[in-house]
């Protein structure tokens, strides 16, 4: 059977209204046609699809009942805009039937259908794009965050620098002074007083130390540094204290070759700063205080050191803000607010990452991620 001859035209015409709706159902995005109300006048497939709805229930939905909260207020504007220029571009969410979210990019335009101007609105699901979006910020404020740190890095070493001369200047006056009272038979108590000068002079001299180690001025050279030895060491250190204070450390080390390079002082400091605040963190709980140090191997490039501890945990404003420099909600003579930013300029300088995730009342995981040597 030989087809009969058809124009150009007429070709044309009959694919539109034959394969119209298999046209709209064949596509990705998905088409709400509408009124000026809100009313649903037809939808294709992967608007049923994407929403989880049948075709029967979405026609009954309004418009408003699909775009969520925040964004359905913006209707009634977006409708004004469409009826002044035909066109319309916009971003809102879309809600499923099981009440998800869904980021979408709406392009709408108004067509006539039986003399009623309606609106055709084709939604792309942009979630990727957001996604994107959002992990860009994250680096970017990341960024901001590194060089808010580096350049209080500058600024503490400059002030290190100015104090500690000074600071040495008087402490060899006060040895000066010392030995003279010594000397002249004077008061015992004028000697006391001297040392709890000298005390109140150590604390600056530790605090100005930190701040130098703080600016990596110190050109420390970079060796071999055996995690698990460090953390034994460290450990062997500390026992006696936390088992006084009743806190039980449990350590699991997976990692099968547990070598990075780095110093071994620095890194010796890091731990010994991440489990001096558990502990902090763990004071007033009467029992069951725990700390896990636990490492293993990511692949053969780097090695993971996870610190965590179940005590008091933080607020998401106050993790915001552990790493900047003097924060501490530490008593005044406890705490610097030194400890983590040094902590974090000594492993970004060893090219690892430090990520704190905390819970209050639940407890605080630290995680390192460093390079292995080999
Ligand atoms: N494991 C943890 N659990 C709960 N809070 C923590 C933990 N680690 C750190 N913090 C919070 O972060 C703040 C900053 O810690 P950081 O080590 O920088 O300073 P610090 O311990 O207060 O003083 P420093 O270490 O200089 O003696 C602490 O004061 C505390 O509020
Ligand atoms: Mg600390």
């Amino acid at each position: 059977m030989t087809r009969p001859e058809t124009s150009s035209s007429d070709r044309q015409a009959s694919v539109v209204d034959l394969d119209a709706r298999a046209l709209m159902d064949s596509l990705e995005d998905a088409v709400f046609i509408h009124d000026f109300q809100g009313r649903m006048f037809d939808i294709n497939q992967a608007a049923c699809t994407r929403l989880g709805y049948t075709r029967e229930e979405l026609l009954k939905q309004g418009l408003q009942a699909i775009d969520s909260p925040e964004f359905a207020n913006q209707v009634p504007d977006r409708m004004a805009a469409l009826r002044k220029t035909g066109k319309g571009l916009f971003e809102s969410v879309h809600l499923c039937k099981n009440g998800k979210g869904i980021p979408v990019e709406v392009n709408a335009r108004l067509i006539e259908f039986n003399g009623t101007t309606l609106v055709i609105g084709v939604s792309r699901d942009i979630t990727e794009r957001k996604l994107a979006e959002q992990e860009k910020t994250r680096i970017q404020s990341q960024l901001l965050h590194s060089s808010k740190l580096a350049s209080i890095g500058t600024l503490a070493a400059g002030v290190a620098h100015e104090i500690n001369n000074p600071l040495t200047i008087i402490r060899g006056q006060n040895e000066f002074i010392r030995e003279s009272l010594i000397l002249n038979e004077a008061d015992p108590k004028m000697i006391q007083t001297l040392d709890k000068q000298e005390q109140a002079i150590g604390r600056i001299a530790g605090i100005v130390n930190s701040l130098r180690l703080y600016a990596r001025n110190d050109n420390s050279t970079s060796e071999e540094v055996n995690i698990h030895q460090i953390i034994q060491e460290t450990l062997s250190l500390v026992a006696n204290i936390y088992k006084r204070a009743q806190i039980q450390i449990e350590t699991q080390l997976r990692s099968i070759n547990p070598t990075t390079a780095g110093n071994i002082g620095q890194m010796q400091q890091v731990i010994l700063n991440l489990i001096v605040n558990a502990k902090d963190a763990l004071e007033g709980r009467k029992s069951g205080g725990l700390i896990r140090l636990e490492t293993e191997d990511v692949g053969t490039t780097a090695i993971v050191l996870r610190l965590s501890d179940n005590g008091c945990g933080m607020h998401p404003n106050q993790l915001q803000q552990i790493f900047n420099a003097f924060y501490t909600t530490k008593p005044p003579g406890k705490g610097t607010g030194l400890g983590l930013p040094i902590s974090h300029s000594i492993i970004t300088s060893m090219k690892g990452t430090i990520d704190v995730a905390s819970e209050p009342g639940v407890g605080t995981v630290f995680t390192l991620t460093l390079p292995k040597l080999r």
